[in-house]
């Protein structure tokens, strides 16, 4: 999440993925590979047992053999067995979007378990945004079909979902809920009919003008909680899904933002991460409600709350106020993802994305005003229908003005209902390889350079994270830096504390802290 300067801890320790874009899917490249992490996965402290997908070992535990395609017109039931099994694939808002649903089946008496063979009810909260990203779940669809005899309700949640909606039951026979996210609000009601023996049920709607809010939300991330303020998305990049499968904006009032976060607050989250597609293009529905950067100040005002994070921006809707915002109060964290996806202003006409070059680099100079230095993070498409050797270096030379702290960047990937569809593909998916590996070349050294200039300096982190090496921690800083670091304290995690950085990587910094 956004972008993140480095794989994330999060992500290791299965205590969540931090989300870049709200949109971002988990097949991203950040730049920097995992080698660079300067704590190595296996010698993290792993709080829950990764989830393991495995049908066959449940399906062998029942004793059950194959009997053909056929078995799939007799569904499992749901009963009252109550135990469900949650997968998330892509961005923080589908993170999120799954602490919710797990929030309404436990409201429901359901209890979570960590594998798919432990679990009755299956679901995959799926994304889209990328051919990559939406194939994973069909092959996770597809280990059923060796085992019909799993007993499993299984369901299909999220962009996939509403991108393929029926269709899924045609690809897969034994999927028993098929449920789009701007339908969430319709779980409870889809979980009924499931629990009283639907065999097929489906929420495919987008035009609902709800947002998915509930009694209860199962948090992953005991540190950081995350708050979704607005769905869907009203912007029509060329390019993108998330229109189509999320539907269009709907702003969450301040007022029911705010009663949230003095709960969180209450149940101890000092961190708080504002969540959207657009996040910036948030409108208070009540009257004479709150800007977007009126929000920001008033959450982070919230007792108990010492840090506010929002993603994603888009540039268009950026203003001054947020850096005014920002610069004003300490409590809002010191960075804006604001993806550009490309440096050619040619390129942003053809994706729809409604700013040039200037007038992004425009919002730039705007943060870099700052009183205080915000880190900047950014999205890179490569290979747009039509690019050429010219608009890559206009995009290389774009990274070279704007400084990011970290760039996710993609291939292109035409996607179905996508205004660029119809611009066909062009660019060979090698020739996009070479222009993404020349893209993350530049920003990592970008990167090595901006961070070596910060070693020496001191960062207050959050520590989320233990190493299994004795007196090695990490956590973040205000500008979501991630710092792996020494100190001979024990039981560091949730504190907030002083380190010194002391050694730099293109992705994080190393460090001590300061007693
Ligand atoms: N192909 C490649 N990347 C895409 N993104 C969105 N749609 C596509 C697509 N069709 C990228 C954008 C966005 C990020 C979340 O995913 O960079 O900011
Ligand atoms: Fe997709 Fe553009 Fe909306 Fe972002 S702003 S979610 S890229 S349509």
């Amino acid at each position: 999440m956004p972008p993140s300067f480095d794989v994330r801890l999060d992500d290791l320790t299965g205590a969540r993925a931090e989300s870049r874009e709200a949109t971002q899917d988990s097949d991203s490249n950040p730049v920097g590979s995992t080698s660079e992490l300067r704590v190595n996965p296996s010698e993290l402290r792993v709080d829950k047992s990764p989830t393991r997908h495995s049908p066959a070992k449940a399906a062998r535990r029942a004793g059950s053999q194959h009997h053909g395609d056929g078995a799939w017109s007799t569904h499992p039931v749901l009963g009252d067995e109550r135990t469900f099994y949650i997968e998330t694939f892509g961005c923080q808002m589908n993170v999120h979007d799954s602490e919710k649903v797990a929030g309404v089946l436990l409201g429901r008496g359901y209890q979570q378990v960590e594998t798919v063979d432990a679990a009755k009810l299956v679901f995959y909260n799926t994304c889209s945004i990328r051919e990559k990203a939406a194939q994973k779940v069909f092959s996770r669809l597809g280990e059923f079909r060796k085992h019909p005899d799993h007993g499993k309700v299984i369901g299909v949640l999220g962009c996939v979902a509403q991108q393929e909606g029926e269709e899924i039951f045609e690809r897969a026979p034994w999927v028993s809920l098929v449920c789009g996210s701007a339908s969430y609000s319709k779980l409870p009601t889809l979980l009924a009919q499931l629990e009283a023996g639907n065999r097929r049920v489906t929420g495919l709607d987008t035009d609902t003008d709800e947002t998915f809010e509930t009694e209860m939300t199962r948090r992953d991330n005991p540190f950081r909680a995350y708050l979704t303020i607005i769905e869907g998305c009203d912007k029509s990049c060329s390019y993108c899904v998330v229109p189509y499968t999320r539907g269009p904006e709907r702003s969450r009032s301040s007022a029911s933002v705010l009663e949230e976060v003095r709960k969180l607050a209450g149940a101890g989250y000092s961190e708080i991460q504002l969540l959207g597609q657009t996040v910036n293009s948030y409108r208070d529905p009540a009257p004479r409600g709150k800007t977007f950067a009126e929000l920001l100040v008033t959450v982070a005002a919230v007792p108990g709350i010492r840090r506010v994070r929002f993603t994603t921006s888009h540039p268009r809707d950026f203003g001054r106020d947020i850096v005014e915002a920002i610069d004003s109060v300490p409590a809002l964290c010191d960075h804006v993802h604001l993806p550009v996806q490309s440096g050619s202003t040619r390129v942003l006409r053809a994706m729809q994305r409604t700013y040039t070059r200037e007038e992004y680099l425009e919002k730039i100079a705007l943060i870099r005003s700052a009183r205080r230095p915000i880190s900047v993070t950014s999205d890179i498409i490569v290979g747009f229908p039509g690019e050429t050797e010219q608009d890559v270096a206009e995009t290389l030379s774009l990274l070279d003005a704007a400084q990011y702290d970290g760039v996710f960047a993609f291939q292109y990937s035409p996607r179905p209902n996508t205004a660029s569809l119809q611009m066909g593909d062009s660019i060979p998916e090698e020739e996009k390889g070479r222009r993404l590996a020349i893209v993350q070349d530049r920003q990592r050294e970008i990167q090595v350079a901006r961070n070596n200039e910060l070693v020496g300096q001191t960062f207050e982190v959050l520590v989320d994270g233990a190493s299994r090496r004795p007196g090695q921690w990490t956590g973040r800083s205000s500008s979501n830096r991630i710092l792996n670091f020494s100190s001979p304290h024990s039981d560091l995690l949730g504190q907030y504390i002083q380190v010194r950085a002391t050694g730099a990587s293109p992705n994080s910094l190393v460090g001590e802290q300061i007693i």
